[in-house]
């Protein structure tokens, strides 16, 4: 398996991760996931922008500049010879000896290594979607910077995973946030509504693409909070990321969504976003 290691891409054996990286110790940075689809990436410079905006919000400098970055993606991407997967990118603030709170200075260059696996694309899915259960929001306030640090986010996934569902929604006392690995949005009579932007959530890619659809399609969009009350009323509720696209979910807590069924403005979406796909990646 090819992997990317700091400026190179290599033979996965050939890395070595350090005891004393800050990613090992502190969970000290940050991360992207990209999808390739037919051995084009999509989305790529979104996500790049979004690394190093995480980057500049912990203050870490990352050698490479933004095009170096993609040309290293891109070459993974081409050396693994993989067609349809994710790319993981993750970027810690480097070796420092001893441990030490404290970021190191500048001259301690960050850590990065990068793989990519293929996941083919889960058409079924997208068209029956998921089963859910909603939890507390127990992560941190900085939740727009894409972290490593992610026991808030895994904890609540397992949580799902134990009841049988695949995804947790998130809230603050009582105000939907997002999920533990996607964005989450409802349509109730035609509108869809979704947290905003800010310290509460991931600015996600995705949500990016569906909502440009959404504008294209006329459909209006709210982008402002909604609570546990609503979602429970909704016509419609789905997820979004880089790796399920735009996911209908089925069944919040037991309780069944539209009977069960994806509804009519979470398919024209997702069959939307398909085609934003399509424009960049090919037919899939
Ligand atoms: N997760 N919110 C959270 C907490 C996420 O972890 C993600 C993505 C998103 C959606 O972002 P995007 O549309 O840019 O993928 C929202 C990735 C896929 C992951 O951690 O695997």
């Amino acid at each position: 398996m090819k992997v990317i290691w700091n400026n190179q891409i290599v033979d996965r054996e050939e890395v070595r991760i350090d005891p004393e990286d800050r990613g090992y110790q502190f969970g000290d940075g940050i991360y992207e996931v990209v999808r390739a689809y037919n051995g084009y990436f999509f989305g790529l410079d979104e996500h790049v922008d979004r690394l190093y905006s995480s980057a500049d919000k912990i203050e870490m400098k990352i050698p490479q500049t933004k095009e170096e970055m993609k040309t290293l993606m891109t070459r993974l991407l081409n050396e693994s010879d993989i067609q349809t997967g994710n790319l993981y990118l993750q970027a810690t603030r480097g070796i420092a000896s001893p441990r030490n709170h404290v970021y190191p200075d500048m001259s301690v260059l960050p850590t990065i290594t990068g793989t990519v696996t293929t996941v083919p694309r889960d058409a079924h899915k997208i068209e029956t979607g998921i089963t859910t259960i909603t939890e507390p929001d127990i992560r941190w306030l900085k939740c727009d910077i894409k972290s490593i640090s992610l026991l808030g986010n895994i904890m609540a996934k397992h949580e799902a995973h134990k009841n049988n569902a695949e995804e947790a929604i998130l809230h603050r006392d009582g105000i939907v946030t997002e999920c533990s690995a996607s964005n989450v949005a409802i349509v109730k009579d035609d509108v869809i509504y979704t947290h905003p932007d800010g310290h509460l959530i991931l600015p996600g890619v995705t949500k990016i693409v569906w909502l440009a659809c959404a504008k294209e399609l006329g459909i209006e969009v709210k982008e402002e909070p909604f609570t546990l009350a609503q979602l429970k009323d909704a016509d419609e509720v789905f997820c979004s990321s880089t790796t399920i696209e735009v996911m209908p979910i089925h069944t919040i807590d037991g309780e069944t969504v539209n009977g069960g069924k994806r509804g009519k403005i979470t398919a024209k979406l997702a069959d939307a976003f398909k085609i934003k796909i399509e424009e960049t990646c090919g037919e899939i």
